[in-house]
């Protein structure tokens, strides 16, 4: 059992979200709408993307995509989405270089310990411990690194994206800094952080909220919210169902 309280007084289930919108597409997808109306997409794969429902799969609105790393079930319908819809794309420069090449028109590229403003948000990009190679074709170009980000909305609320990768000592150092107090973490396992890991992340971390993501997707990805719920004490696990928005 790994202690995630901040403070031993905090209750529990509380997550205040002051008028922002979260729906989880499945996987490592969220569509986030700011206060102000703005939509925001984490990780864009939902054409592909088997969690995704059909309803979700035609993306009606896009302001900001944030993209994690180039592999395919992170950024698999970034493109398709950004012509269409003609966002500000955010991700670390070999990525955003090679999203350009395939047509994608407004980047905002950055690395990791940077923070921009990008609307009503401001994005820190942070570490994450993962591969980042593109499948182009038959090749595998380099992407970068592969990133998570800690989104602060202009009512205060900071959330972190941790993108694909396993726990890592500096997420105290992403506690410390910038304090979010939710969380979405992937639990799926053999890809990425499984419960047992996650756990060890939330008790560096201390959000009031956990989110767990990339799990379920594919049938190696087998960690599920009640794995890590039994691991922690303290802090909100949030199972979120594909397509339901939380507000
Ligand atoms: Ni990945
Ligand atoms: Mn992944």
């Amino acid at each position: 059992m790994f202690e995630c309280l901040r403070l031993k007084d905090q209750s529990r289930g509380n997550m205040n979200l002051k008028g922002i919108k979260l729906t989880w597409l499945g996987h490592a997808t969220f569509r986030i709408e700011t206060p102000a109306g703005r939509t925001i997409l984490v990780d864009p794969w939902v054409m592909g993307n088997p969690m995704c429902p059909e309803k979700e799969k035609d993306v009606k609105k896009v302001d900001v995509l944030l993209c994690t790393h180039g592999h395919f079930d992170h950024i698999g319908d970034a493109v398709e989405i950004a012509e269409k819809h003609n966002p500000v794309v955010v991700g670390i420069p070999e990525l955003c270089g090679w999203l350009e090449k395939k047509g994608v028109k407004q980047t905002s590229m950055m690395n990791k310990g940077g923070t921009q403003a990008v609307g009503d948000i401001k994005v820190t990009m942070v570490h994450a411990d993962h591969s980042c190679g593109i499948q182009d074709d038959d090749q595998i170009v380099y992407g970068g690194e592969a990133c998570g980000y800690v989104i602060e909305f202009s009512n205060g609320v900071k959330i972190y994206h941790a993108g694909d990768t396993n726990v890592f000592g500096d997420m105290a150092i992403i506690r410390d800094l910038y304090g979010p107090e939710i969380a979405m973490l992937p639990i799926g396992d053999h890809f990425t952080m499984s419960p047992r890991e996650a756990a060890y992340a939330c008790s560096l971390l201390k959000p009031k909220t956990i989110i767990p993501m990339h799990f379920g997707t594919l049938p190696m990805l087998t960690g599920r919210p009640s794995d890590l719920q039994k691991l922690v004490s303290g802090v909100e696990v949030l199972e979120m169902k594909p397509g339901v928005t939380v507000s």
